[in-house]
């Protein structure tokens, strides 16, 4: 398996590109099963997770084309077109690897009646149910089984119908579930405490340029009057707030001075909040954000929260820049049960960081030193990227294919701001 190893204390300066969003990409493509006409999406990241659902696209009889970009371009271009569906099943295999595979559930009940989706189980962030997902689509109609591990969904009578649905706790992968199952209902849907984040408004832009009637985007009440059909569409996947959060605490962390291109600060204002709380200077520039920092880190307090609060997905970046910070900080994760699974392997760097149920304390020490490590999740990979930037000696990541799922071309990136890193190939 490749490793990324990494030579620590070279500060990062320069601007790095940011790619489209892992997280809009992954509920944009099934959009495409929504309409038999072609929809093209700009600037999709090369990521193994969006391969991925090109395959289980082409499994489900949509074809994918990629065009004309070449390889030393970032983001692509792919034309996704399901003139029939060949199949409603998204097979456990599939799903299993790529938990994103369930949100073909909404989109293939709304265009075929019908869905048959492996349940995705676990994973190492915690126990990730998806009941939120199917108590929406059966307000809006849904008959629905499980049964062999499998839900099997259906419309009666072809068609879901209108209805409403108050989520009980913010999701966001519910949401979208919901959002892509109603827009070809044939009634009106309404859901209450939605998620707001700019990843689904991203999606809900998407339907509404593939002609679905979207009220309230953006906002916690989503009204959706169900069409009969919807077209193809072009559309441009936004830039990835995740991706670019990380590369401002590997600057912060390095004492650096990055300019992060195409990230928007209006869809990422708690990171950059909590950015400056550390002591960095965070500016808008004409074509992204400025990060720079000069000294160690401030102490911050963090609490996970649905957006418009800190994302859960920036929880162990920052912890890994808070472990050289100048104080203790403290962090509170608030939507998985399990997700501090890089701290045993920051502590083999030398952090001292103390977990209590869903609590952590980091102290800052004086220095990290590089070690072999391996995470088990695409945030907490990040945030062992980020320690060895600054720790001094070599760092090991392994388990490289968990940051290749959500990271466009990361060691290239790092390489043009000055990072000592480089990706050894196993084979
Ligand atoms: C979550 C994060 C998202 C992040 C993604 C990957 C939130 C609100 N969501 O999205 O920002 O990009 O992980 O790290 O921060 N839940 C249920 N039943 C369900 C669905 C969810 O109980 O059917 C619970 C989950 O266990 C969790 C919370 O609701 O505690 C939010 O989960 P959800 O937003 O659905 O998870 P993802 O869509 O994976």
């Amino acid at each position: 398996m490749d490793q990324i190893v990494i030579r620590g204390g070279q500060r990062l300066k320069g601007r790095i590109p940011i790619s489209g969003a892992k997280n809009a990409a992954l509920t944009l493509l099934p959009c495409a099963l929504l309409t038999d006409e072609p929809l093209t999406l700009r600037n999709l990241p090369r990521l193994a997770d969006v391969d991925g659902f090109g395959h289980l696209l082409n499994q489900l009889g949509c074809s994918t084309t990629i065009e004309g970009s070449r390889p030393e371009d970032f983001g692509r271009v792919m034309t996704a077109r399901a003139t029939t569906l060949t199949s409603t099943v998204a097979p456990y295999d599939i799903v299993r690897k790529m938990r994103a595979s369930i949100l073909v559930l909404g989109p293939l009940l709304a265009r075929a009646g019908e869905a048959t989706v492996s349940l995705p189980g676990g994973c190492a962030i915690g126990n990730r149910p998806i009941d939120l997902h199917l108590k929406a689509l059966e307000a809006f109609g849904a008959e629905i089984e499980l049964a062999s591990g499998y839900v099997k969904a259906v419309a009666p009578g072809g068609r879901l119908k209108g209805g409403k649905y108050t989520f009980p706790v913010v999701s966001v992968g519910a949401t979208e579930n919901a959002v892509m199952a109603a827009v070809l209902a044939g009634g009106t849907c309404v859901l209450e405490n939605a998620a707001r984040e700019p990843e689904i408004v991203d999606l809900c832009n998407c339907l509404v340029a593939m002609g679905a009637h979207i009220d309230g985007i953006g906002t916690e009440t989503l009204t959706i009057e169900g069409v009969d059909r919807l077209h193809g569409a072009t559309y441009r996947v936004m830039a990835d707030r995740i991706e670019a959060g990380s590369y401002a605490c590997a600057a912060v962390i390095t004492e650096g001075d990055v300019e992060l291109v195409g990230a928007k600060a209006d869809e990422m204002e708690a990171t950059l909040a909590a950015l400056r709380e550390a002591g960095a200077t965070v500016e808008e520039t004409k074509s992204g954000i400025r990060v720079a920092m000069s000294g160690r880190a401030q102490p911050v307090t963090l609490s996970t929260a649905p957006y418009p609060g800190f994302a859960t997905d920036m929880q162990a970046q920052f912890m890994a820049m808070a472990t050289l910070g100048a104080g203790a900080s403290l962090f509170t994760e608030t939507i998985f049960e399990n997700r501090y699974m890089h701290v045993p392997e920051l502590a083999r760097m030398g952090c001292d960081i103390q977990v209590k149920g869903r609590t952590a304390i980091v102290r800052g020490v004086d220095h990290l030193v590089g070690a072999p490590v391996m995470a088990t999740d695409l945030r907490a990979s990040m945030s062992l990227i980020i320690a060895g930037l600054a720790a001094q000696g070599t760092t090991e990541v392994n388990r490289v294919y968990h940051l290749d799922r959500g990271y466009e071309r990361l060691e290239e990136k790092l390489q043009a701001v000055g990072a000592d890193i480089e990706r050894i190939s196993a084979g």
